[in-house]
């Protein structure tokens, strides 16, 4: 991955099973939206190569990429804020190739997000930023990908509404939703996470289960403390 010099993420290696949560850790500018990135095939690698399933997906466009069954919630979220709540989500069901039952996903949306209920029709920019991470998570879910990329999720969010989000993120996870998080705050991620990397500089500098990272004195020293 490179922005036209030198490469930003350089030599990393991520592997997500299916059913897990997997969290990349690190410090503003390690390069994990990069990685999440090019995952989607927003940003192509200039190196190595990026499997899905059975098949290698670097190659592959955007729009393709969502096709065989991956969905990114992007930082910042990128809603369509005048438009309702339920045209956002349903815009998420477009991205699949095959048939989804719309109305079947929407109610499923809606129950693990109770809160959207009653903001159904509200133009979505009028939503508080814990309500419109929501609806950016529940617009990812309704082509129900085989894999949900998350960047930032809990970015400027409320203590009372990251609580919320992240009960509903382990949810997902027990219900066999395969994962691949970015967050900053690397105790929250490590509450919900199997498995994390952590990343500085653009390289991988320790992996693990999330026990193992959360009772790492390093790591701790390093991270731990800006939360
Ligand atoms: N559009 C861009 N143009 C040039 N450099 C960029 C761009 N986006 C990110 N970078 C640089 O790439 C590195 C990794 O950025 P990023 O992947 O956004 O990190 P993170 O998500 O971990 O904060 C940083 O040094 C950043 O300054
Ligand atoms: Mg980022």
């Amino acid at each position: 991955m490179d922005y036209g010099a030198a490469p930003v993420v350089e030599g990393v290696n991520i592997e997500v099973n299916p059913g897990e949560l997997v969290a990349i850790l690190g410090a503003n500018g390690a390069g994990k939206s990069s990685i999440l990135q090019a995952l989607a095939g927003l940003k192509r690698p200039i190196q190595g190569s990026i499997g899905l399933h059975d098949e290698y997906i670097q190659d592959l466009n955007a729009n393709d990429i969502a096709k065989k069954g991956l969905a990114l919630v992007p930082e910042g979220r990128q809603l369509f804020g005048e438009l309702s709540v339920k045209d956002n989500l349903l815009i998420g069901a477009y991205s699949r190739s095959d048939q989804v039952d719309e109305e079947q996903e929407l109610n499923d949306i809606l129950t693990r997000f109770p809160r959207l209920n009653d903001r159904i029709d509200s133009p979505a920019g009028l939503l508080s930023g814990g309500e419109q991470q929501m609806v950016a998570v529940g617009r990812a879910l309704m082509a129900k990908p085989s894999i949900l990329l998350l960047d930032e999720p809990s970015l400027g969010l409320s203590p009372a509404m990251i609580g919320e989000l992240y009960d509903a993120l382990a949810d997902l996870r027990d219900d066999g939703v395969t994962i691949l998080l970015v967050d900053q705050m690397a105790n929250l991620a490590l509450q919900v996470a199997d498995r994390a990397y952590v990343l500085e500089t653009g390289q991988v500098v320790k992996s693990g289960t999330a026990e193992q990272l959360l009772s790492d004195p390093k790591l701790e020293e390093a991270y731990m403390g800006v939360n």
